[in-house]
């Protein structure tokens, strides 16, 4: 998609669709004169002004109106945008989205937009434009018997877009956000690959195909390594499944004197709740249970690109949670990488066994600071909803930088208390800890932060608790019904200043 500027005249202006943001000023009185639209009004004799004011357009909230084919006109179609208040960075991907859906409605290839009231001289906005553009297009559809319902399309999207103005385009926003948006949709692939496909052994060939790729190291733990090292919770889980469960570690070497941030990602390829079992609606979904993993696999792929200050190095421990006559049972007691033993009264709870041999080793392997990310917990889902994710830290600096980085990248992370009055939920009569907390107790979120807690030792750390924005069933704005690819945005740019 080509992006650029032109100080063109809107009298004179040969356009298919020109997109317009107003404000409530803009139409206080009439059209305003300022604003570049009422030359193209002119021109349309008053067409546009008139039905806006006639119709008492309103500002407020992203609302949209569409005028034509006007085909007497060098101007074929109108599009004018609603904004009202202070407007960040989500509110560009918004539009982004909106000029994307506007554009596949009517089939059109180039696209104008007035610059009036965008400010696209700033980097992040220009960014997230751009975005909003590119991950509005995202289909995901390998798996359909008719291409020619779903590929024959003749319309092939955006290919690109003209701003109409005086304003100077910066190349490396641009270029980041089609890095950020690449990444976003490769996390969406690997998520909505239907979990039969979407084996452990999958996520593995994605890992080392995008460490080939970027020249990064990779070791692969399998089975028989697994057990030398003595990642206790990985097999136990992978002890229901034919599937082989693996440990993935790719290295980002960092420039010379950074700091080891590990991130680390839950990749249960299925969670059936094993013998703890789900029921049928409850596992509809759950072949996002790799959503974490997904997130860290794509910031990998662009990570060379970034080419952060600090080393990154990426844990992916992945396996299946299934049943069969070796399946973990209710009442197990197994031991974790670090020595400690679990306890397991629920085979559902599965995501922290898996989570505590992956942070024993990044703990190990001297990361100062860790952050995983997982699809944890339904009780997160019923705290939070379906926007926002939990976070959960040790370090209120790394809690703030996580926060504000999300804003950025139009996720939403909020903080819940990894309190530990509620350690003693998670003691054990029986082994160091059990896997999931008193009945009754509540509190399901923090009970998975504080069972994580335990193998992360003195790192900084941040517990990002996904279960609920990291798949979705309807679409709005620039995310289509599925995988949402959430948590990438937010760790490039978390990882770009660290
Ligand atoms: N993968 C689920 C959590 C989940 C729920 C993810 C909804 C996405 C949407 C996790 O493994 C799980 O089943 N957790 C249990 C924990 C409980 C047994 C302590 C849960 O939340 O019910
Ligand atoms: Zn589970
Ligand atoms: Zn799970």
């Amino acid at each position: 998609m080509k992006f650029t500027s032109h100080d063109l005249n809107l009298a004179h202006l040969k356009a298919e669709l020109v997109v317009f943001v107003l404000r409530s000023e803009d139409l206080k009185k009439g059209l305003s004169s300022k604003h570049s639209l009422s030359i193209l009004d002119k021109t349309l004799e008053g067409v546009v002004s008139s039905t806006l004011i006639r119709s008492d357009f309103k500002t407020s909230a992203d609302t949209q109106m569409l005028f034509g084919p006007l085909s007497k006109h060098g101007v074929n179609f109108v599009l004018t945008v609603g904004w009202e208040g202070k407007r960040g960075t989500e509110d560009y991907r918004r539009l982004g989205s909106i000029i994307c859906a506007t554009a596949k409605k009517l089939k059109i290839n180039s696209v104008c937009v007035a610059q009036d009231n965008l400010d696209l001289k700033e980097r992040s906005f220009l960014q997230a434009l751009y975005e909003g553009l590119r991950l509005a297009k995202y289909k995901f559809e390998e798996y359909f018997s008719k291409p020619e319902d779903v590929k024959k399309s003749d319309y092939s999207g955006i290919s690109e877009i003209k701003i109409i103005g005086k304003v100077k385009l910066s190349e490396r926003a641009i270029r980041l956000g089609s890095i950020f948006a690449n990444a976003t949709c490769m996390a969406r692939d690997l998520i909505n690959t239907p979990p039969n496909d979407c084996t452990p052994r999958f996520l593995v060939d994605a890992a080392r195909d995008l460490a080939k790729k970027n020249k990064l190291k990779i070791d692969v733990f399998g089975e028989a390594e697994l057990k030398r090292m003595g990642a206790g919770g990985i097999l136990s889980v992978a002890f229901g499944s034919d599937a082989e469960p693996y440990l993935i570690r790719i290295k980002y070497p960092g420039k010379k004197g950074g700091k080891r941030i590990a991130i680390v990602g839950k990749g249960i390829t299925f969670d059936s709740g094993g013998l703890s079992i789900k029921t049928g609606e409850g596992m509809e979904t759950m072949k996002c249970d790799m959503s974490g993993a997904a997130a860290v696999l794509s910031v990998m792929s662009v990570i060379n690109i970034l080419q952060p200050n600090s080393e990154v190095w990426a844990y992916v421990p992945t396996c299946e949670n299934m049943i069969n006559g070796k399946a973990m049972r209710p009442g197990d007691i197994i031991k974790a990488m670090n020595g400690k033993s679990i306890e397991v009264l629920n085979t559902d709870a599965e995501g922290r066994l898996i989570l505590a041999d992956a942070l024993s080793l990044a703990v190990k392997d001297g990361c100062d600071t860790i952050i995983d990310l997982a699809t944890l917990t339904g009780a997160c889902v019923v705290a939070l909803g379906l926007e926002y994710a939990g976070l959960f830290s040790n370090d209120s600096k790394l809690r703030d930088r996580i926060t504000e980085a999300g804003l950025a990248a139009g996720e939403k992370f909020w903080e819940l208390p990894l309190a530990p009055e509620y350690k003693a939920n998670i003691k054990s009569t029986v082994a160091d800890i059990k896997n999931i907390g008193t009945p009754g107790a509540g509190a399901g979120a923090t009970v998975g932060a504080l069972f994580l807690q335990e193998f992360v030792n003195t790192a900084k750390w941040a517990h990002l608790d996904i279960a609920g924005p990291a798949f979705t069933k309807s679409e709005s704005f620039y995310i289509a019904k599925g995988g949402v690819g959430f948590g990438v945005r937010t760790l490039l740019n978390l990882l770009q200043n660290f």
